[in-house]
């Protein structure tokens, strides 16, 4: 990766990421395919062969699905965020690397190919779709930076992709779209939710609905946290899961890299902390009724370890392909594995929210 991060910048190796993992560059075999049977676990009605997943944002518009999902070892795969209609993004450059941070930040600005062309693939990969062990399959939903009523956009999303993904995700929180992430205020947030769900009971998919999930961002504050604590526990509202986080707009007083002054969201090691408090608080708040997808910054079994302990039943990651390549995959499943048997616990389940169960034996 070194090499790469010399001679090619942030965007081109994104790109030429995708493109060599849909023309078939991933290993069909080797550390990432090993699997653990700590790591299998039931959610949702169906089984996972594990709790790792690639977070929004790699395979923006739908290039890769089919190797993704086949090949590289990932428990989930989400797609987007896709837009209904497409748009170019913001200008270039749009992606940074924070070398001595292990961080990224991006100002990409939803760039898509819109619903339509994505569609297309989606539904492409679906004819191939023949196995359980395959991964969960999501869709990430945006809206087009000039649309005013966000929850036009969102429905649009909704009934192109309801009936050819697992889970479908309202994002809320990329902080490079004007006026986005103003719609986790408790009033927009239920407006949206309710016009969604609305259309998801339209689609008459209520035997095979896909799961709804809601992803936020790291800046909140705990007012705004516990609002959307009470929304998303709202079973009216038909949230079944949230994504624990977004990337931060925050600047920790950590950060080494000349980078760190450019506009974006931040990515990767310097969020991990950021999100892993957030899903700890999120948890509570929820009293551990709604799944949680952790995710921020997770470069290790450690890393994701720790937010299964805060709270999470998966995890996802994006940042750390871009400093350890797809390896990381396989690294993450190994040393988590390793860690819950030493810790003695048989599954992964077994650990969600442990955290909070010593602080409890601690207060008694
Ligand atoms: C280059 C880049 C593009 C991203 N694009 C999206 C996106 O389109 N939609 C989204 O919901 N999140 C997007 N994200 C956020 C990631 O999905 C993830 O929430 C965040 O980066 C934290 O995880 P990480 O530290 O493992 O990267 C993007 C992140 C990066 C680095």
């Amino acid at each position: 990766m070194p090499i790469v991060h010399k001679f090619i910048d942030g965007e081109d190796s994104h790109k030429w990421a995708v493109r060599a993992a849909s023309w078939g560059g991933l290993p069909k075999w080797g550390w990432n395919k090993q699997e653990y049977p700590e790591l299998k676990f039931e959610l949702f009605g169906r089984t996972f062969k594990n709790p790792i997943g690639l977070a929004a944002g790699f395979d923006k518009d739908g290039e890769a699905i089919v190797p993704l999902a086949k090949d590289s070892g990932f428990g989930l795969i989400e797609i987007g965020s896709v837009t209904p209609i497409p748009q170019p993004g913001n200008s270039k450059p749009r992606v940074f690397r924070l070398l001595e941070d292990e961080g990224v930040i991006n100002r990409y600005g939803f760039n898509s190919d819109g619903v339509g062309k994505v569609q297309q693939r989606v539904r492409n990969a679906r004819d191939y779709w023949n196995s359980q062990d395959w991964a969960y399959f999501g869709v990430n939903l945006g809206k087009n930076k000039l649309t005013e009523d966000a929850k036009l956009d969102y429905e649009i999303g909704v009934n192109y992709f309801a009936s050819y993904c697992d889970y479908l995700v309202l994002n809320v929180s990329s902080p490079n779209t004007p006026g986005l992430r103003s719609m986790q205020k408790k009033s927009d947030l239920e407006k949206l939710l309710s016009y969604v769900k609305s259309s998801l009971d339209l689609h008459r998919l209520n035997e095979k609905r896909p799961q709804l999930f809601l992803k936020i961002a790291p800046d909140l504050i705990e007012n705004e946290l516990k609002d959307i604590a009470q929304v998303v526990t709202n079973k009216k509202y038909g949230i079944d899961g949230i994504i624990v986080s977004n990337t931060t707009i925050s600047r920790p007083d950590s950060l080494q890299s000349e980078n760190k002054a450019e506009t974006g969201g931040l990515s990767g090691a310097p969020v991990k902390e950021i999100s892993t408090e957030c899903v700890r608080k999120m948890y509570s708040l929820t009293n551990g009724q709604i799944p949680i997808i952790g995710c921020g910054g997770v470069a290790n079994g450690k890393d994701a370890y720790e937010k299964i302990r805060a709270g999470a039943s998966l995890v996802q990651l994006y940042s750390s392909l871009v400093y350890q390549g797809f390896p990381v995959i396989g690294k993450v499943k190994r040393e988590l594995a390793e860690l819950l048997k030493n810790d003695g616990f048989d599954n992964v389940t077994d650990a969600i929210g442990a955290d909070h169960r010593i602080n409890q034996e601690n207060r008694k």
